[in-house]
């Protein structure tokens, strides 16, 4: 029997159980996992988890790399894995300027197509991929990332060829290809209160065009002291006065120094690693320990709280050593943001949300 395994045995319950009445509980998992190579992570996330996201392996990019080439050997036992595990299973993402091939934008002199064929390009990648999974993938992030902190719209390739109509055509096209999945507009720094607007007027515009929306994502990439729980409580109140569910989609709490002194997860925003920024390259001192658990305490009594708007918690990550923020803002640093520590045990913080729920 592996570690982890024992360590698993061993709980008295598990978050997926616990959670069972209040909302789902899920992780993003990587490649490796879906593939089933890493093995220590694969009873874990079985175990623990009631939902689970792709991090990397739907993206366009990923999936969709060349006009008439799609891959979707990752993607189909990621799905696979999920069915198995009995798992609420998440689509992420099909419009996001990010990860994103460039050929989608441009003609073959390079300049940006018009927007007729932009439309063109998204419905035949919405409908190849949401509709390979139709009825296996629960909820898809139709778009991802298309705000501004203020509010307004990221000047993104979409944006500049289409406007905000390109909002309203991806879960037009979404809803065609999986009429039963949720559909729901994702973005990070949801805690801000213009930029919340912002979504809400995603979501008004979308109800105006008779179109579905499920819910409003905020990611939830977060730090030990910021934002406040008074910020994310005012948001999830806006979200949910604004009619739908909300999902937390990405969370994680880095304990480094910030060196941006900001929340974004905007990955142009790079810093250089430096050993100021970097102090706990080796182990986590205790003291960091007890308040990382502290703060997740804190944040899941505030999910509880709140559990009648909330429909999904997800971890953007399964142990420390997966997560993205070991490389953001800056690269190569070793940060403690997950639940559980990178031998796949759990840390101090998933024992505090297990308090929560008792
Ligand atoms: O797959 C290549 C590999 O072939 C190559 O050797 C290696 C060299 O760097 O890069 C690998 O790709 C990396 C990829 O993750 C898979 O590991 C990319 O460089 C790296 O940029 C990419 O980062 C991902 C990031 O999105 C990209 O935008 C993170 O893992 C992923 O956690 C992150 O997730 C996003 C959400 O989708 C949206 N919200 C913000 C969140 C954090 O940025």
């Amino acid at each position: 029997m592996s570690v982890c395994t024992v360590a698993v045995a061993q709980k008295k319950t598990t978050l997926r159980k616990a959670f069972k009445k209040s909302f789902l509980i899920g992780a993003a998992i990587n490649i490796r996992q879906m593939n089933g190579q890493d093995s220590l992570a694969k009873p874990l996330i079985a175990n623990e988890f009631s939902s689970i996201s792709p991090e990397n392996d739907l993206k366009w990019a990923v999936i969709h790399p060349q006009p008439n080439e799609y891959k979707f050997e990752t993607a189909d036992k990621y799905v696979a894995l999920g069915e198995s595990n009995k798992q609420f299973v998440i689509g992420h993402t099909l419009v996001w300027h990010s990860q994103v091939p460039n050929w989608v934008f441009v003609d073959d002199s390079k300049a940006l197509v018009t927007k007729e064929v932009l439309y063109q390009r998204m419905k035949e990648h919405i409908e190849t991929v949401a509709g390979r999974y139709k009825g296996r993938i629960g909820g898809w992030d139709v778009v991802n990332e298309a705000l501004n902190d203020d509010g307004t719209m990221r000047n993104s390739r979409y944006y500049q060829i289409a406007g905000d109509e390109f909002i309203v055509k991806a879960f037009e096209y979404a809803h065609a290809a999986d009429p039963k999945a949720e559909l729901y507009y994702n973005d990070y720094n949801m805690y801000m209160p213009e930029k919340v607007k912002g979504a809400v007027r995603i979501v008004n515009l979308l109800k105006e065009k008779g179109l579905r929306v499920d819910a409003i994502g905020m990611q939830g990439h977060w730090h030990l002291n910021r934002p406040s729980l008074e910020e994310i409580e005012k948001s999830i109140l806006t979200i949910s006065k604004a009619g739908v569910k909300v999902v937390i989609t990405e969370l994680d709490i880095s304990v480094l120094p910030n060196p941006q002194r900001n929340t974004s997860a905007n990955i142009t925003d790079v810093a250089q690693n430096s050993a100021d920024i970097n102090p706990y390259t080796n182990g986590l001192p205790d003291s960091v320990q007890v308040a990382l658990a502290n703060r997740y305490k804190a944040i899941f009594g505030l999910f509880n709280k709140h559990k009648d708007k909330i429909g999904r918690v997800t971890f953007w990550g399964v142990q420390d050593g997966n997560s993205w923020k070991n490389n953001f803002p800056a690269r190569g640093r070793t940060d403690y943001p997950l639940i559980f520590d990178r031998a796949y045990q759990p840390k101090k913080a998933y024992y505090a949300i297990l308090e929560t729920v008792k």
